[in-house]
């Protein structure tokens, strides 16, 4: 299995912070925000990585991880997004490289206190389709949300203005080599992107989604509150622990 980070993006609500650096370079505590991803995925037992990213400061990136040296990878592989497309116009740049292998996703500015080991074992066992992680959260509101029947997750929502449940589709997904040919037959939504939301959908019309609960607290860092919480959690409990 190989690792996507989405890293890209103009980081428009954490402005001016994002004026001249990427929002997945800013600080979370005492590291930029795209090691924590990185080390969710190192500490899955996936190292071969690719880092998705755009805007004016791309190169920065480079400068900051190089070869992945510093978690002891031997290399990381980028590529660059044009343009604002959103998060499943950004994977499809991930095509070539996957070349048909399965691929666990990750959203440069989600932060997670444990580890996905669980699901991605899980994962494995799978024969085929998606697996999502959920996480209850206070402001479901602010992300994709599932609308479950019993254990059955029937339909997400991207962003609703009545939630369905008190969960959160956390920005970690577990996705088989179909999720290429999903992502082309999209199209944007009301914002102007590909959603992600569309393509969990997708699976889930496939009859093919599973969903764990997320251990240990998660957030986004994509908001100055969520930025704040995000940096505030990481220094009160650390981040990334491997039980
Ligand atoms: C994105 C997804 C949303 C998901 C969230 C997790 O939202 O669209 O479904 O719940 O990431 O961080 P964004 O923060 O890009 O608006």
């Amino acid at each position: 299995m190989k690792g996507v980070i989405l890293a890209g993006g103009l980081g428009t609500r954490l402005f001016p912070l994002t004026k001249v650096t990427n929002k997945h370079l800013l600080p979370v505590y005492d590291k930029p925000m795209i090691f924590y991803p990185i080390q969710t995925l190192i500490n899955a037992g996936i190292r071969d990585i690719m880092i998705v990213t755009g805007g004016g400061n791309a190169g920065d990136f480079l400068r900051l991880l190089g070869n992945g040296a510093d978690f002891g990878l031997a290399h990381i592989n980028y590529t660059y997004q044009q343009g604002e497309g959103g998060i499943a116009d950004a994977l499809k740049l991930a095509e070539y490289w996957a070349a048909g292998e399965r691929i666990c996703v990750v959203l440069g500015d989600n932060i997670i206190e444990k580890n996905i080991v669980r699901a991605v074992e899980a994962y494995r066992q799978q024969k085929s389709g998606a697996r999502i992680l959920l996480k209850e959260v206070p402001d479901p509101e602010r992300f994709g949300v599932p609308v479950l029947d019993g254990d059955r997750v029937v339909r997400i929502e991207e962003k609703p203005q009545r939630p369905a449940s008190r969960y959160a589709v956390t920005g970690i997904y577990l996705f088989d080599e179909r999720v290429f040919e999903i992502a082309r037959e999209l199209r944007p939504s009301a914002r102007g992107e590909l959603e992600i939301t569309d393509v969990n959908n997708a699976y889930i019309d496939r009859g093919e989604l599973a969903w764990d609960v997320l251990d240990g607290w998660w957030t986004d860092a994509g908001t100055f509150e969520s930025l704040r919480r995000a940096t505030n959690l990481v220094a009160e409990t650390g981040a990334n622990k491997l039980d």
